[in-house]
Protein backbone atom coordinates (compact mmCIF):
# COMPACT_ATOMS: atom_id res chain seq x y z
CA UNK A 1 0.00 0.00 0.00
CA UNK A 2 1.10 3.58 -1.05
CA UNK A 3 0.70 6.28 1.74
CA UNK A 4 1.99 10.24 0.51
CA UNK A 5 2.03 12.76 2.92
CA UNK A 6 2.49 16.08 1.52
CA UNK A 7 3.26 19.08 3.58
CA UNK A 8 4.11 22.81 3.84
CA UNK A 9 5.93 24.31 6.77
CA UNK A 10 7.57 27.59 7.65
CA UNK A 11 9.59 26.61 11.07
CA UNK A 12 9.64 22.88 10.89
CA UNK A 13 6.71 22.10 13.10
CA UNK A 14 4.36 20.68 9.94
CA UNK A 15 7.33 18.76 8.54
CA UNK A 16 7.71 16.64 11.77
CA UNK A 17 3.96 15.89 12.08
CA UNK A 18 3.88 14.51 8.35
CA UNK A 19 7.07 12.65 8.93
CA UNK A 20 5.59 11.17 12.42
CA UNK A 21 2.72 10.17 10.48
CA UNK A 22 5.08 8.71 7.58
CA UNK A 23 6.87 6.90 10.04
CA UNK A 24 4.01 5.13 11.68
CA UNK A 25 2.23 3.75 8.14
CA UNK A 26 5.43 2.99 6.30
CA UNK A 27 4.54 6.34 3.75
CA UNK A 28 6.95 8.61 2.44
CA UNK A 29 6.71 12.52 3.68
CA UNK A 30 7.26 15.40 0.79
CA UNK A 31 6.94 19.13 1.10
CA UNK A 32 4.88 20.97 -1.24
CA UNK A 33 7.97 22.83 -2.85
CA UNK A 34 9.59 19.66 -4.16
CA UNK A 35 6.59 17.69 -5.23
CA UNK A 36 5.50 17.26 -8.93
CA UNK A 37 1.96 17.19 -9.66
CA UNK A 38 2.99 13.78 -12.17
CA UNK A 39 4.19 11.88 -9.21
CA UNK A 40 0.24 11.48 -7.83
CA UNK A 41 -0.67 8.47 -9.37
CA UNK A 42 -0.50 5.11 -7.87
CA UNK A 43 -1.11 6.06 -4.47
CA UNK A 44 -4.11 4.40 -1.92
CA UNK A 45 -3.62 7.22 0.63
CA UNK A 46 -2.55 10.86 0.58
CA UNK A 47 -2.89 13.11 3.01
CA UNK A 48 -2.32 17.02 2.82
CA UNK A 49 -1.34 19.02 5.73
CA UNK A 50 -0.35 22.65 6.21
CA UNK A 51 0.01 25.49 9.01
CA UNK A 52 -2.87 27.61 9.71
CA UNK A 53 -1.81 31.35 8.30
CA UNK A 54 -4.56 33.66 8.44
CA UNK A 55 -7.36 30.61 8.97
CA UNK A 56 -6.29 28.95 5.87
CA UNK A 57 -3.51 26.61 4.53
CA UNK A 58 -0.65 27.84 3.13
CA UNK A 59 -0.32 29.59 -0.10
CA UNK A 60 1.96 26.94 -1.58
CA UNK A 61 -0.95 24.48 -0.26
CA UNK A 62 -4.02 26.38 -1.92
CA UNK A 63 -2.13 26.18 -5.24
CA UNK A 64 -0.89 22.76 -5.24
CA UNK A 65 -5.19 21.64 -4.15
CA UNK A 66 -6.08 24.23 -6.98
CA UNK A 67 -3.65 22.27 -9.28
CA UNK A 68 -4.50 18.78 -9.37
CA UNK A 69 -6.22 17.91 -12.60
CA UNK A 70 -10.17 16.91 -11.97
CA UNK A 71 -10.73 13.15 -11.33
CA UNK A 72 -6.91 12.32 -10.52
CA UNK A 73 -7.82 11.53 -7.24
CA UNK A 74 -10.45 9.13 -8.06
CA UNK A 75 -10.31 5.70 -6.01
CA UNK A 76 -7.56 7.73 -4.00
CA UNK A 77 -8.03 7.76 -0.13
CA UNK A 78 -7.30 11.33 1.20
CA UNK A 79 -7.15 12.70 4.35
CA UNK A 80 -6.47 16.31 5.89
CA UNK A 81 -4.25 17.96 8.95
CA UNK A 82 -3.00 21.29 9.88
CA UNK A 83 -0.79 22.79 12.88
CA UNK A 84 -2.24 25.35 14.79
CA UNK A 85 -2.14 27.50 17.90
CA UNK A 86 -4.74 26.96 20.28
CA UNK A 87 -7.12 29.90 20.59
CA UNK A 88 -10.78 30.51 19.26
CA UNK A 89 -9.26 32.65 16.71
CA UNK A 90 -7.08 29.57 14.87
CA UNK A 91 -9.08 28.89 11.94
CA UNK A 92 -9.28 25.56 10.78
CA UNK A 93 -6.99 24.67 7.96
CA UNK A 94 -7.76 21.15 7.93
CA UNK A 95 -11.15 21.68 6.77
CA UNK A 96 -10.50 23.64 3.98
CA UNK A 97 -8.01 21.22 2.27
CA UNK A 98 -10.61 18.08 2.78
CA UNK A 99 -12.89 20.49 1.44
CA UNK A 100 -11.04 20.76 -1.53
CA UNK A 101 -9.32 17.31 -1.94
CA UNK A 102 -13.12 16.18 -1.76
CA UNK A 103 -13.73 18.47 -4.45
CA UNK A 104 -10.98 16.77 -6.42
CA UNK A 105 -12.98 13.25 -6.21
CA UNK A 106 -10.50 11.65 -3.20
CA UNK A 107 -12.33 9.32 -0.98
CA UNK A 108 -12.51 11.29 1.94
CA UNK A 109 -11.30 9.31 5.30
CA UNK A 110 -10.95 10.53 8.89
CA UNK A 111 -11.97 14.35 10.32
CA UNK A 112 -9.90 17.14 9.48
CA UNK A 113 -7.55 17.44 12.68
CA UNK A 114 -5.31 19.97 13.77
CA UNK A 115 -2.30 19.35 15.86
CA UNK A 116 -0.90 21.95 18.24
CA UNK A 117 2.08 24.31 18.79
CA UNK A 118 2.82 26.49 21.83
CA UNK A 119 4.00 29.31 19.62
CA UNK A 120 4.45 30.62 16.13
CA UNK A 121 7.75 28.80 15.63
CA UNK A 122 6.51 26.20 17.58
CA UNK A 123 7.49 23.75 19.65
CA UNK A 124 3.89 20.94 19.23
CA UNK A 125 2.78 20.58 21.87
CA UNK A 126 4.02 17.24 24.04
CA UNK A 127 2.34 14.23 22.60
CA UNK A 128 1.01 16.08 19.41
CA UNK A 129 3.59 13.55 17.11
CA UNK A 130 2.33 10.63 19.24
CA UNK A 131 -0.92 11.79 18.45
CA UNK A 132 -0.35 12.13 14.82
CA UNK A 133 1.32 8.50 14.78
CA UNK A 134 -1.90 7.37 16.12
CA UNK A 135 -4.02 9.48 13.60
CA UNK A 136 -2.15 8.04 10.84
CA UNK A 137 -2.42 4.45 11.85
CA UNK A 138 -6.34 4.98 12.48
CA UNK A 139 -6.30 6.13 8.81
CA UNK A 140 -4.41 3.01 7.58
CA UNK A 141 -4.08 0.94 9.84
CA UNK A 142 -2.91 -2.25 7.15
CA UNK A 143 0.13 -0.63 6.70
C1 LIG B 1 1.79 34.50 8.85
C2 LIG B 1 1.25 33.53 9.88
C3 LIG B 1 -0.12 33.44 10.09
C4 LIG B 1 -0.62 32.56 11.06
N1 LIG B 1 -1.98 32.47 11.23
C5 LIG B 1 -2.47 31.55 12.12
C6 LIG B 1 -3.88 31.38 12.27
O1 LIG B 1 -4.70 32.03 11.63
N2 LIG B 1 -4.31 30.46 13.17
C7 LIG B 1 -3.44 29.70 13.92
O2 LIG B 1 -3.90 28.87 14.72
N3 LIG B 1 -2.09 29.83 13.78
C8 LIG B 1 -1.60 30.73 12.91
N4 LIG B 1 -0.24 30.87 12.76
C9 LIG B 1 0.64 30.01 13.55
C10 LIG B 1 0.96 28.76 12.75
O3 LIG B 1 -0.10 27.89 12.77
C11 LIG B 1 2.23 28.10 13.26
O4 LIG B 1 3.29 28.97 12.95
C12 LIG B 1 2.45 26.75 12.57
O5 LIG B 1 1.54 25.80 13.07
C13 LIG B 1 3.84 26.25 12.77
O6 LIG B 1 4.02 25.22 11.84
P1 LIG B 1 5.28 25.23 10.86
O7 LIG B 1 6.50 25.20 11.73
O8 LIG B 1 5.15 23.97 10.07
O9 LIG B 1 5.20 26.45 9.99
C14 LIG B 1 0.27 31.74 11.81
C15 LIG B 1 1.65 31.83 11.58
C16 LIG B 1 2.15 32.70 10.62
C17 LIG B 1 3.64 32.76 10.39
Amino acid sequence: MNALIIYDSNYGNTRLVAEAMAESIKGSAISVKDFEMGNLGNLDLLIVGSPINGWRPTPAIKNFLENIPNGKLKGIQAAAFDTRIKSFLSGNAAKRIYQALNTKGAKMIGTPVGFYVKHTEGPLLEKELENARIWALHLFPSN
